[in-house]
């Protein structure tokens, strides 16, 4: 038999997935010292606990496989956001929790929708599945049109960032309980960012059967690398759920750390208020040099600027080692999102920004 060739292997790659771009996180770069304000990541080392709880695991259970649902997580986190253990489901990251929503909910030709601009991933997610997207332009206030929650032929999932990212807004309480109320199909309500803001929406979750939550360690525990997300919705559509993951989705490290994270809330609350007083500060210079900025509740500022071109101000940054993200979108201005780094990193962005502009 000879061997197929390397061109017609490609071939048999499903064509949704051919015609596909796929994802570009943002740089993490593995080489040199940069300040990395990117990809909004905390800057702060995590609590000392998770780190004593992985060492421990690591010396203790790396033999079996780990629990394949996280139970000691579950019930941690049960304790702190007031819900039973069985309304939860945890991941490999949010994103593991969005790539299960996603094989869970939407088949091949049927319809995702999303508003614009947010987290790219999503319509990526829904390419992976050969869905359709749809995507729903957040009008000038950062708010949405009652379209968002509209029935549409084949609608079988919305994803709504709340902080959004880039912008860093929310959507009211009141306004995202209508737009909740409205959807004709199951609705994930992406709270990555929500440490960092006013106020969540769980009470939606046990409000409507179909409205779900997701968090992540990754923003506000300072556990980016260690990938740990969760879900909560309400427990007959976990069940279900369950069965769309890989079985042991979440290694025993990172159980370890998720749990130790999750119990020190002191840790949680001190690192909040670190980065929103940084948040301010930062906010402020930066409308001091003319950028327009939008109030954020996460731990980024989307800014644009009325007369200067933000392109190669980002590369400027970089080439002295600051990153921040350079955002363009079609239909949309361009702008850089800054992550909220420490004051000292803050320090160094803005003594540097006045003399690129
Ligand atoms: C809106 C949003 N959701 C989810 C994620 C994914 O986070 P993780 O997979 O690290 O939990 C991100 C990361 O940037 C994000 O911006």
């Amino acid at each position: 038999m000879t061997a197929v060739s390397n061109h017609h292997v490609t071939k048999s790659i499903r064509p949704n997935i051919l015609e596909m771009a796929g994802y570009a996180p943002g740089e993490q770069p593995q080489a040199g010292k940069f300040i990395k304000l990117n990809t909004n990541e905390n800057p702060y080392p995590p609590s000392p606990r998770v780190v004593q709880a992985i060492r421990e695991a690591a010396e203790s259970s790396l033999i079996r496989y780990p629990d394949a649902t996280a139970t000691c997580f579950r019930q941690r986190a049960a304790e702190v956001l007031g819900v039973d253990p069985d309304w939860i489901l945890c991941g490999n990251g949010s994103d593991d929790i969005l790539t299960i929503l996603t094989r869970a909910f939407v088949g091949e030709g049927e319809l995702l929708r999303l508003p614009y601009p947010s987290y790219v991933l999503y319509k990526t997610l829904g390419n992976l599945q050969g869905a359709r997207s749809e995507e729903v332009p957040f009008q000038n206030d950062w708010t949405l049109p009652d379209t968002f929650a509209a029935p549409s032929e084949g609608l079988k999932l919305a994803f709504l960032p709340n902080p959004n990212s880039p912008s860093g807004t929310v959507i009211n309480h009141d306004d995202l309980r209508r737009l909740a109320a409205q959807m004709p199909c199951p609705l994930l309500i992406d709270e990555a960012y929500v440490d960092f803001a006013d106020a969540d929406c769980l009470a939606l979750v046990r409000e409507f059967e179909h409205v779900m939550v997701s968090r992540t360690l990754s923003k506000s525990y300072a556990l980016a690398g260690l990938r740990f997300g969760f879900l909560v919705a309400q427990p007959t559509l976990i069940q279900q759920l369950v069965k769309v993951k890989d079985s042991y989705n979440c290694d025993a490290l990172a159980i370890a750390g998720a749990t130790a994270a999750i119990d020190d809330q002191e840790w949680l609350r001190e690192n909040r208020q670190k980065v929103i007083a940084t948040r301010q500060r930062l906010h402020q210079a930066l409308e001091q040099l003319g950028f327009s900025v939008i109030p954020s509740q996460a731990n980024f500022l989307w800014c644009t600027h009325p007369a200067v071109p933000l392109e190669p101000v980002y590369q400027q940054l970089k080439s002295n080692r600051i990153l921040v993200r350079y955002m363009k979108y079609p239909q949309w201005s361009d702008g850089i999102r800054i992550s909220v780094g420490t004051d000292d990193q803050i320090d160094a962005l803005l003594a540097l920004l006045p003399t690129l502009m």
